[in-house]
């Protein structure tokens, strides 16, 4: 009522135009939101006692209202046509043209070989950073988060590599000789690299990849120096194997922007208060299991943030495997990476051990950081839908709906969303990420943005794998897990499975 009489007095011009709403097949209102003639208005419908009516409703802040999002949004994105006026305004975009961030995957098989791999479905490029769906060439010197995955065909061995320039032993690539998957297997792996103006970066697969419907090959990355205020991060690695159950040494400090990693101590040292996103993995000899664990203090005892527990000793040769968490951290804290139990590999060429990350501090965007873990594994036959997160370790803007285990997104802008999981011995591994829909209903489940499948059960015990990726999110959208049936997902008190995301750059309306 209120908002017809604000109305009736205020836009009586707007009010001039009626509307007619629609009804469905039993008479009832439809009631939505529809397009004004005059872009800054909207009529919206619903069921009054007189009937299903029509209201007319301004946009706030020069806004236009656009019927597919349903709101009032930047007139760029609304992209509406103004029928009450003869202009043709072109809007300009909004400033996030001025940063860097991509996010591509690829919708076919790859047959390996010394080539550049193309990615066909690109979802993300701002400013025009990803090339002929190939080549990330920022043009600006900074510091580059990447992110990456594969879909590995049976018996084969992988070498996936995405190297800066002039850096031909960068830890930047998958590496596994293991050939006993006797189907197709995932595998990811995060970065950070230092970039000059000239830098550029390439995927490059020299053994055959799947990848179809389920995009299994993608390449997304952002700029730390374009997204944040000022760019704290770290990254080291390892470059030979290391047999102690202990805090790893980490040989060659790759990136440590303000010193804040002690190599001596073995351990990254917070300068702020704040939340910190970080990456670590680890290299498993030839039938050999390990567990590697992302650590800090809880008062005097070692506490487990993260676990990599690759516990399959089925494995003929070298295997890896990658994962990411994101903590709040008190200025001082510390936080390290320690090899819990078995051997872990690591050589010069590829430096499967390694541990990043950096301070989370946008410049452009209101802080939003989640990071939701299971403490229990699932197994069934029956789809589980969505998948229940047990324990939510930072949840900033409250983002993660725990009462429906669902995320509900804060702010509409572009997001980096991702899944470290760990699968179940002998099962397949089936998860898919998915945007809005309904998981009672069958037809409209939602639209999967990302899927991490496993479809390889010859592997004796429990292994991880996962994705990234950054898209573009409305305000509102819902994004929730589902696991597939003649599935499993592992994970216990150490954390092995863990959704994550970051809001990185905000829709400025
Ligand atoms: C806006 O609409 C026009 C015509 O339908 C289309 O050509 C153009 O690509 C659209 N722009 C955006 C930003 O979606
Ligand atoms: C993109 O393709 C064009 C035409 O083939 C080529 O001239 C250009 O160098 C390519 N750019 C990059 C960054 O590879
Ligand atoms: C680095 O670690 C070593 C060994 O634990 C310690 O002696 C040293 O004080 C630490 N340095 C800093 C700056 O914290
Ligand atoms: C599974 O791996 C083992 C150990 O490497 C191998 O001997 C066996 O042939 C594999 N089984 C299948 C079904 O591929």
């Amino acid at each position: 009522m209120k908002l017809i009489l604000a109305c009736a007095a205020l836009l009586c011009v707007s009010c001039a135009y009626e509307f007619d709403c629609p009804t469905d097949v039993h008479g009832d209102c439809i009631e939505r939101r529809y397009a004004h003639p005059d872009c800054s208005y909207y009529f919206r419908c619903y069921d009054d006692p007189s009937g299903c009516i029509a209201i007319v409703i301004p946009c706030q802040d020069d806004l236009h209202f656009s019927p597919k999002y349903q709101e009032c949004i930047h007139p760029y994105h609304a992209n509406c046509t103004d029928s009450t006026t003869t202009s043709t305004t072109q809007f300009t975009p909004p400033p996030v043209e001025d940063v860097s961030a991509f996010s591509a995957a690829r919708s076919y098989d790859w047959y390996g070989g010394d080539a550049i791999v193309y990615f066909d479905q690109v979802d993300v490029n701002l400013r025009e950073c990803f090339k002929n769906g190939t080549t990330f060439v920022p043009g600006r010197e900074g510091v580059y988060f990447m992110s990456f995955s594969g879909g590995i065909p049976s018996r084969t061995p992988v070498h996936i590599k995405i190297r800066p320039t002039n850096w031909p032993n960068y830890p930047s690539t998958i590496y596994r000789e293991s050939t006993t998957a006797e189907d197709i297997n995932m595998m990811y792996r995060t970065f950070l690299a230092g970039m000059s103006d000239t830098d550029y970066l390439n995927y490059k697969s020299f053994e055959p990849m799947e990848s179809g419907e389920s995009l299994q090959a993608s390449f997304a990355g952002f700029s730390l120096t374009d997204m944040f205020h000022e760019v704290k991060a770290f990254y080291v690695a390892r470059e030979e194997p290391f047999e102690f159950n202990q805090r790893i040494p980490m040989s060659r400090i790759f990136m440590d922007i303000e010193d804040n990693y002690n190599k001596t101590g073995r351990e990254f040292i917070a300068p702020e208060t704040g939340i910190y996103y970080f990456f670590f993995g680890a290299g498993q000899q030839s039938g050999k299991t390990n567990r590697v664990a992302l650590q800090t203090w809880d008062e005097e005892f070692p506490k487990t943030e993260a676990e990599l527990w690759m516990n399959s000793d089925s494995h003929n040769g070298l295997e890896m495997a990658s994962r990411s968490t994101i903590l709040r951290l008190t200025a001082g804290e510390r936080a390290w990476v320690t090899a819990v139990e078995g051997p872990v590999e690591s050589m010069v060429d590829h430096c499967q051990v390694y541990f990043g990350g950096f301070w989370y501090n946008p410049a452009h965007a209101t802080t939003i950081a989640f990071a939701v873990h299971r403490t229990s594994p699932w197994q069934s036959a029956m789809p589980l839908d969505p998948v229940e997160f047990h324990e939510v370790g930072v949840n900033q803007g409250n983002a993660f709906n725990h009462a429906a285990n669902v995320v509900i997104i804060p702010k509409s802008g572009y997001y980096y969303i991702e899944l470290s999981i760990g699968s179940m011995p002998h099962t397949t591994l089936d998860v898919e990420i998915l945007l809005n829909g309904n998981p009672e209903t069958p037809e409209n489940l939602g639209e999967r943005i990302a899927h991490v499948s496993v479809e390889s059960t010859n592997h004796t015990g429990v292994a991880t794998s996962g994705r990234g990726l950054i898209t573009h999110l409305w305000q509102n959208d819902i994004l929730r897990l589902r696991a597939n049936g003649l599935s499993g997902i592992f994970s216990d008190l150490n954390k092995q499975t863990t959704w994550m995301g970051l809001l990185l750059y905000e829709d400025y309306y």
